[in-house]
């Protein structure tokens, strides 16, 4: 319960293995959805289809004998209105609360008539339901076009979709911080710039509680929060560090990464995080990546490119608009070293990158005739603002 009239009434999947068949969520994933009870009640979002029953229930339960007149759908990503269907023959009275996008979409997913059952609504249109009021923010491409947020102002709660949302269940024990920036880098990343715009609309608002779709309720220390996302969604790097990125093929590449970090740390760099593209998870990387200001990429040769891990990293990357960060290279190649001149080529097509001119080329091992040009770019990067 949240307050007197806000349920929560969402649910946790400790069942799931790849959260949007990608990402690895091993505590799981929370199905966030509430129940405005007023003179009127308003459901905000359903669940993933996978949590329908145990949701159901726990509708049924915290309307204790009402029934439902709003059901506001903020986004129609399945993973929130995979039981819509299932609501709307249930509650035939209910009318559905979206945007014109949101419709469509509805349309798309679902063989349902909608005929006098639906309240289209724009920026800034208001529906009261009795003491409390909700105002309908758009907030499209956090993370689809038909987004939209919900400000109550009784409460001063914002139910804000996926933003301010994270891997993991309402029930594990993690930090919000870790989790949420796995998901937000590799979820909403690309789209910074929409996530500026909310904030900016947030910012007009006395904000008591956020409510997000997924992961906890947000309750205080709010400016926390907020402040992450500022720093996230502008692309400014959170912490001071370098990210060692290597895809090795036989473990020479590796070593040399390795090598690498102990010289940075050696200089009195204080955070250096080295991380095997080829083992270790895909979604983490690109949040390391975002993390820090500095990242080196150490790559074997492959087919005359850099090896396939490191060609995946740097794509993830892209359509996630790395940028804004100094970035060194380290490539190896037994025959004919090209994995450097691949890496740049990603490098090159993202936004403000500068790439360190000390790049260093290793022949199939490290050697000691290799350890001045590991020097010359360990210095690079930490004398790098
Ligand atoms: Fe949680 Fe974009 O869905």
């Amino acid at each position: 319960m949240i307050s007197e009239s806000i349920r929560y009434v969402g649910v946790n999947d400790k069942t799931i293995d790849l959260f949007e068949s990608q990402y690895a969520v091993q505590n799981g994933m929370s199905y966030n959805s509430y129940l405005i009870l007023d003179q009127k009640v308003a459901l905000m979002d359903t669940v993933d289809v996978r949590g329908q029953q145990e949701w159901e229930a726990n509708v049924t339960a915290a309307l204790n004998g009402r029934t439902i007149d709003y059901i506001i759908v903020q986004h129609m990503e399945p993973d929130h209105s995979g039981s819509l269907k299932t609501v709307l023959e249930k509650y035939p009275d209910a009318i559905v609360v979206g945007n014109a996008k949101t419709f469509a979409y509805i349309g798309q997913f679902f063989d349902v008539d909608l005929t006098g059952r639906t309240l289209e609504v724009k920026e800034g249109d208001t529906l009261r339901l009795g003491s409390h009021t909700l105002t309908f923010l758009m907030a499209p491409m956090i993370h689809w076009p038909e987004v939209m947020v919900t400000y109550e102002s009784t409460e001063k709660i914002l139910f804000s979709a996926d933003a301010f949302g994270k891997f993991g269940s309402l029930d594990c024990k993690e930090d919000w911080a870790c989790e949420a920036r796995r998901y937000y880098f590799n979820i909403v990343g690309k789209f910074g710039a929409s996530v500026q715009t909310l904030l900016r609309k947030a910012a007009a608002l006395e904000i008591e509680n956020i409510l997000p779709l997924h992961g906890p309720l947000l309750t205080d220390n709010l400016a926390y929060y907020i402040d992450l996302y500022d720093k996230w969604s502008s692309y400014t790097p959170e912490n001071r560090g370098v990210f060692i990125a290597y895809a090795s093929i036989h473990g020479n590449t590796g070593k040399a990464a390795e090598r690498l970090a102990d010289k940075i740390r050696a200089l009195g760099e204080e955070k250096v995080t080295v991380s095997d593209l080829c083992r270790e998870d895909m979604a983490e990387c690109v949040e390391d990546a975002f993390r820090y200001d500095r990242m080196v990429l150490c790559s074997a040769t492959y087919d005359g490119n850099a090896f396939v891990p490191m060609e995946d990293f740097l794509h993830h990357l892209q359509i996630k608009s790395y940028q804004n960060r100094t970035v060194g290279l380290m490539e190896n190649g037994t025959w004919a070293p090209m994995a450097a001149k691949s890496m740049r080529g990603y490098l090159e097509s993202m936004k403000n990158i500068r790439i360190l001119d000390e790049t260093v080329t290793i022949r199939s091992a490290l050697k000691p005739s290799d350890e001045a040009s590991l020097d010359a770019l360990a210095r690079a990067l930490v004398e790098a603002q």
